[in-house]
């Protein structure tokens, strides 16, 4: 099973600290969110994951982390300052705004009036200025947050080109934050103002693009899964001419059920990540030549020629691209959907477990000690407990029944709990138990060690 619906989710992550409403002492800022103490773990596992599966277990893809404001060049070029933009219409009964594309009819959602101004574009962009001036003052002090973390990496095309001496087809990643002043944001993590991306930008020959793609599509179509998300509710959709961004000419989005509760089932998915063929459109745009854009570059605005040369053609030519762009807050929230299971226990009474890929959970293995006022025990635990921090993330616990420490642990997703017990002063042993199973076995203090990490390691 899985969450019947997102408030199932944001009661569990506020109750154990994975994700907490932002700004909450002063009564919060819509829809920003915090991570705590789980949720930055997972958050960084799941990032972890992703890195070394394309830049470490592949030999074809770099890394970089290129900085959040850039010259404002690079989002006039892109094309942002024209087009990325949401269509947005106001209420003139109650004042809200909303996006007249995710308008079901044409009528305020918030009080129902149908007097509604016509939609106009409203760039998504956040302004900031540079330096000591002001952008009224000084308008070259403008500045952008940026909106993709895509940008980052076509810019430094050629740096990276030049020094790792790639040849083609090779990947450029970057993972980090992204900002996009979103009309209507809204469903916990699921869209927010602030959020971060894992994005790789493949750039290939223009004739295996088509194909490229496809291939790419199947990669993350199983990365999903190897996360833990079940394939039922994974869903792959091609986006139509209308909804591709400017730079498109092929994507194909990865949804999630994340609202299983909606009746109508084509309401129930939502986009979890997009891969698209945005052509040789980035690399043009920033680069200097005749042809470009239509002549529309000014002189002033200096650049370089972001091209190819193939030395086994002879040919200078711009690569396609293609790119597999996640978010790493939408990933998060569909693995704890996803994971999220409900239990009876023996007496009946309904348990939480969080069935985490043991490498995404957060905690790996709770100690807990069986009697918390026999010295003996409380040491033989903390001492294990030691022994394994190093290894892997270990916590220690006796702050309630075991029953009550056993469920705490369950709804974290902590894959593993040790019980220190009376026995174990003797025999040198201690009880694991599996928190999916809720087998117990007893292991050897020695081996603990090893135990764990062969189990952690083959999940
Ligand atoms: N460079 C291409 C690009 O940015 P996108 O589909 O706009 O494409 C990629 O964004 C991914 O970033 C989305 O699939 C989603 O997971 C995440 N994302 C985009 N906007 C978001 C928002 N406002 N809040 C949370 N995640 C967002």
């Amino acid at each position: 099973m899985s969450a019947e619906n997102i408030e199932t989710i944001v009661n569990l992550s506020k109750r154990r600290g994975f994700v907490f409403p932002s700004s909450d002492i002063y009564g919060g800022l819509g829809s920003s969110w915090d991570y705590g103490q789980l949720g930055v773990e997972l958050a960084n596992n799941i990032k972890q994951n992703w890195w070394r599966w394309l830049v470490y277990e592949r030999d074809d893809i770099e890394g970089i982390d290129s900085s959040i404001i850039q010259n404002r060049l690079v989002w006039k070029y892109s094309g942002h300052e024209d087009t990325f933009s949401d269509p947005m219409v106001d209420c003139r009964e109650c004042n809200s705004r909303w996006r007249a594309d995710k308008l079901e009819k044409p009528e305020c959602p918030n009080c129902g009036s149908k007097d509604l101004t016509e939609p106009r574009p409203f760039n998504l962009m956040f302004r900031t200025t540079m330096g000591a001036t002001s952008a009224e003052d000084d308008p070259t002090a403008l500045a952008y947050l940026r909106p993709e973390t895509a940008q980052g990496i076509f810019i430094n095309f050629l740096n990276v080109l030049n020094t790792s001496r790639r040849k083609l087809p090779f990947g450029i990643a970057q993972i980090g934050k992204s900002f996009r002043n979103e009309v209507t944001p809204g469903n916990f993590i699921f869209r927010t103002r602030e959020f971060e991306q894992m994005e790789m930008e493949y750039f290939v020959n223009p004739e295996d693009a088509p194909r490229i793609l496809q291939e790419w599509i199947d990669s993350f179509w199983q990365w999903f899964q190897d996360l833990g998300i079940s394939e039922k509710n994974l869903l792959k959709y091609e986006q139509t001419d209308a909804e591709r961004a400017h730079y498109a000419v092929r994507t194909v989005d990865i949804l999630y059920r994340f609202f299983p509760e909606r009746e109508d089932e084509d309401k129930q998915w939502d986009e979890l990540m997009g891969i698209a063929n945005r052509t040789d459109y980035d690399l043009k745009a920033h680069s200097k030549k005749p042809e470009n854009e239509e002549g529309k570059r000014l002189n002033s605005d200096t650049t370089d020629d972001l091209s190819y040369f193939d030395p086994h053609t002879n040919k200078r030519f711009y690569p396609y691209v293609i790119e597999p762009a996640a978010g790493v807050n939408r990933t998060l929230l569909a693995v704890l959907m996803d994971a999220y299971t409900e239990k009876e226990d023996e007496r009946g009474e309904k348990r939480v477990i969080l069935k985490l890929k043991p490498e995404l959970a957060p905690i790996k293995v709770a100690i807990l000690p069986l009697k918390k006022n026999k010295d003996e025990i409380v040491e033989m635990a903390q001492k294990i407990k030691k022994d394994l921090l190093g290894s892997m993330r270990a916590v220690y616990d006796d702050t309630g029944s075991i029953g009550k420490l056993y469920a705490r642990q369950d709804e974290i997703g902590t894959p593993f709990c040790v019980t220190v017990d009376f026995d174990s002063l003797e025999d040198d042993s201690v009880t694991v138990r599996d928190r999916d199973t809720w087998e117990q076995v007893r292991v050897n203090a020695d081996q603990l060690k090893n135990y764990l990490q062969e189990r952690l390691i083959k999940s």
